[in-house]
């Protein structure tokens, strides 16, 4: 089943992005008087800081509780945005009509990449770019899913995620992501960074965590199963430990995870 992005509070993992979106805006200057669509939007982070730099915007997003965040962020700073509700696959823009395409840890959930790059594509100016941006598979963040994954499928007796799928895109892979654009013309470079985590202890990383969209469709898929307070408490034990041995900073917490920037244009 898909993730309910509406569900819980996804602001906080948002705030925790942000610094993502600062640096692919600011890779993507000069922003002022340029067309932006921000696939992917949720609370609006790198479609509120390109129309801070005078580009104009479109945020496109599924979840319409995020889209009103964004929206409420965009009138709280006096900017001009336009959010509406689509997805990767399906951008309710015309053809070649913006000259930054951003999607920040969005369009990798698409269910299907084929679908959502052509629509990247489709929606990109001649000489426009395409920016997003996705995880390796490798650090804390497949830890914790791990840690998750596993749990669930032995709880709900069913097979771990992934086990009875198609290998999805590797929207962190050069080779795949260049092969998935070529036909498109389009030539793909792909940069690492890293970003920090922080919180003032494990505990309070996971409080926060909780509520993220994806951690609250776990809980209530444990909530239908009759021994569910006991799964919760192991699952939350579970997740503790786990966090307390990425921990990288004693004095509170804090953890470091790989990602990739992906840039694809026409060459
Ligand atoms: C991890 S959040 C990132 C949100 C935002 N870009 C940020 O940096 O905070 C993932 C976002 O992707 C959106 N999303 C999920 N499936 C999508 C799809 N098929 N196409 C476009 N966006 C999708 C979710 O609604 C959610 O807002």
């Amino acid at each position: 089943m898909g993730i309910d992005w509406s569900a819980g509070r996804y602001e906080a993992t948002g705030e925790m992005l942000l610094p993502v979106s600062e640096l692919v805006v600011a890779m993507s200057e000069p922003l002022a008087g340029r067309t932006v669509v921000d696939v992917g939007c949720g609370t609006g982070n790198a479609a509120l800081l390109a129309a801070a730099r005078g580009a104009v915007v479109t945020g496109v997003d599924p979840a319409p509780r995020l889209l009103e965040v964004a929206r409420q962020r965009a009138a709280d700073r006096g900017l001009e945005i336009d959010f509406v509700t689509g997805e990767a696959a399906g951008i309710p823009l015309p053809d070649h009509s913006a000259d930054v395409v951003f999607s920040v840890f969005a369009v990798i959930f698409a269910p299907d990449p084929g679908a959502a790059i052509a629509e990247l594509v489709r929606v990109t100016t001649q000489d426009g770019t395409i920016r997003l941006t996705s995880w390796p598979p490798e650090g804390p963040l497949v830890v914790i899913n791990k840690v998750v994954g596993q749990f669930m499928a032995e709880a709900m007796g069913e097979q771990p995620a992934g086990a009875n799928h198609p290998k999805p895109l590797g929207w962190h892979d050069r080779d795949e992501l260049r092969a998935a654009f070529a036909p498109y013309g389009f030539e793909v470079e792909v940069e690492r960074r890293s970003l920090t985590f922080t919180a003032p202890s494990p505990e309070a990383f996971l409080a926060t965590s909780s509520e993220h969209p994806m951690a609250v469709g776990a809980s209530q898929a444990l909530s239908t199963l009759p021994n569910s307070a006991e799964l919760e408490a192991e699952l939350a034990a579970r997740l503790l430990a786990a966090t307390v041995e990425l921990n990288e900073d004693p004095q509170a917490f804090a953890y470091t995870n790989d990602y990739v920037v992906v840039t694809a244009r026409r060459g």
